[in-house]
């Protein structure tokens, strides 16, 4: 904004002790014009008040940019459930409100890959100290490389999903790309491994979710690939039979040359001081509504699309392509996704220190869309074109949300600065400044499975 140096800087105080002559009264008219067409030319030089007035949020009477400090805090209190000295990527709770958390490999080793806490610092290796780390006479199918995340599904087991990528590799160690399904004792119950033939161009997966009813047996998994290149992967848990779907499409790829922002600041990646862009593709994912919604990182963009489709080995990848839905974009990066038994999809909004959600089933929207009023009957979905994101959360407290999962009407999280990490940083600095906290915030649903 310009500003006119040429105008007179009358001092206001100094005029009223003039003398109240005709030369006075008119020097005042002056001022009082020259004041108003400086103003509305909006070239006066505002005296910045030198203290804040109170700061008044609620209302249409509130006020905003008059402070610095006028960042608004939007919605509930986010209350911190546990602390962690490395940064987590993975979280889940169970029914008795016991909490897990991922530490992955991605930039180094870590003591323990997946913990149960014990208090609100305290955390023990989960299931035991002999998954933690693959040692050279252990199968690798039957032990932690690098696991992502851990999640409950509707019949009280967690899941982790391994990506197998060894700290420094690029791909996955053969037969260790994998989930695995435990019982709330830490009993192993199920592994279902990648396998050899889906490797190609650094398969790379990241997040799973389970639908326990979806085909009538056992159910199914779900699968972010966080590839450059991307993809949604699918295990059938009757049989074992893994699909990967999407590869290489538009829907699960970065933006090229995709800049993210991170508390106000532009994210690039850096290789030392040689600037690089983030090419991260799909990665955060929920079940909702008999759809599978993702998110690709390195963009603002999600999708969603029947689970049918994706699990429908006769379906051509042009089919399932061709049946994606695009909502538009929702505003923001994101390495998370989770939903509830409202069919309400969160969005951990990592651009913006908050949470998004996005309803999918009319029956929840609350405000009337393009002409449809709110409300309607049970499970009818709100189409792509009616989709409207919103925001749940924002406090400065969500330092990059990357894993969330609800349990009886709390929405937990974990956090982890992800974008001040080396990776993300100038001269690969880690900014990173711990503890890492992770938060509940009220929701009041349950989980989406
Ligand atoms: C704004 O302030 C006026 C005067 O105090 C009050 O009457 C009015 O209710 C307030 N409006 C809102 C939206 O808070
Ligand atoms: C490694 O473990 C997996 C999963 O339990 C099993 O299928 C595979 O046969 C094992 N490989 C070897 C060489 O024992
Ligand atoms: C990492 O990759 C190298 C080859 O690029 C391979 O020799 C090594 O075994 C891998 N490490 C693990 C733990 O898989
Ligand atoms: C697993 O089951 C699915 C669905 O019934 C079927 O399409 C697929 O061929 C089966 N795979 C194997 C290896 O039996
Ligand atoms: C991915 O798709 C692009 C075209 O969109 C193609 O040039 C490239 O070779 C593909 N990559 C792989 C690994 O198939
Ligand atoms: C980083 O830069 C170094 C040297 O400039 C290069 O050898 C290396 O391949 C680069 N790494 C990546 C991941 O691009
Ligand atoms: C799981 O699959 C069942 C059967 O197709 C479907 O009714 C349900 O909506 C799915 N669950 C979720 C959370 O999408
Ligand atoms: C809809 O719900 C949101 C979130 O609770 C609220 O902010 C908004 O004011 C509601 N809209 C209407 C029209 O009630
Ligand atoms: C980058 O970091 C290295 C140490 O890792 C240091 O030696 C070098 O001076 C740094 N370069 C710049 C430009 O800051």
């Amino acid at each position: 904004m310009a500003r006119s140096d040429a105008l007179p800087r009358l001092n206001l105080q100094n005029q009223t002790t003039t003398n109240n002559t005709a030369a006075a009264k008119s020097i005042r008219t002056m001022y009082w014009k020259l004041l108003l067409v400086s103003a509305l030319a909006v070239h006066v030089v505002a005296q910045f008040p030198s203290t804040c007035p109170a700061i008044v949020s609620a209302g249409l009477n509130g006020t905003y940019g008059i402070c610095p400090q006028d960042f608004t805090i939007i919605g509930g209190s986010v209350e911190p459930v546990h602390e962690s000295t490395r940064a987590p990527t993975g979280f889940a709770v169970d029914p008795s409100l016991n909490i897990y958390l991922t530490y992955p490999r991605n930039q180094g080793a870590t003591p323990n890959n997946v913990v149960i806490a014990t208090s609100f610092t305290g955390e023990q290796p989960w299931p035991n100290a002999a998954y933690q780390n693959c040692t050279p006479t252990q199968n690798v199918s039957t032990c932690f490389i690098n696991v992502q995340n851990v999640v409950l599904d509707s019949i009280n087991q967690l899941w982790i999903v391994d990506s197998g990528i060894a700290p420094g590799n690029k791909s996955a160690t053969p037969g260790g790309a994998k989930i695995m399904s435990f019982d709330l004792s830490g009993n192993l119950l199920a592994t279902y491994l990648i396998p050899l033939s889906l490797y190609h161009d650094n398969l790379n997966i990241n997040d799973v979710r389970i639908n326990n009813t979806l085909g009538g047996g056992n159910g199914y998994a779900f699968l972010t690939d966080e590839s450059a290149d991307g993809s949604i992967v699918s295990i059938n848990l009757d049989n074992g039979t893994v699909n990967r779907r999407l590869f290489n499409t538009t829907v699960v790829k970065s933006d090229p040359g995709y800049v993210g922002v991170y508390d106000g600041q532009p994210i690039y990646s850096w290789n030392g001081t040689n600037r690089v862009f983030s090419a991260i593709g799909s990665d955060g994912i929920a079940l909702a509504s008999g759809n599978v919604y993702w998110g690709v990182l390195s963009s603002r963009r999600f999708y969603y699309v029947s689970q049918e489709v994706v699990i429908d080995n006769s379906l051509s990848d042009e089919q399932v392509l061709a049946a994606v839905q695009n909502p538009g974009e929702c505003g923001t990066e994101q390495a998370g996704f989770t939903a509830d038994d409202n069919g309400r999809v969160y969005i951990l909004a990592s651009e913006h220190n908050a949470i998004f959600y996005v309803d999918t089933l009319q029956s929840q929207v609350n405000e009337t869309i393009d002409g449809v009023p709110p409300g309607g009957p049970p499970l009818v979905p709100v189409p792509p074109e009616r989709y409207v994101v919103k925001t749940l959360v924002r406090n400065a407290l969500i330092q990059h949300a990357d894993s969330a999962a609800i349990y009886d009407g709390w929405l937990y999280f974990c956090t982890n600065q992800l974008e001040f990490s080396p990776q993300f940083s100038y001269n690969n600095t880690d900014n990173r400044r711990g503890p890492f906290r992770s938060y509940k915030t009220w929701v009041g649903a349950g989980p989406a499975v």
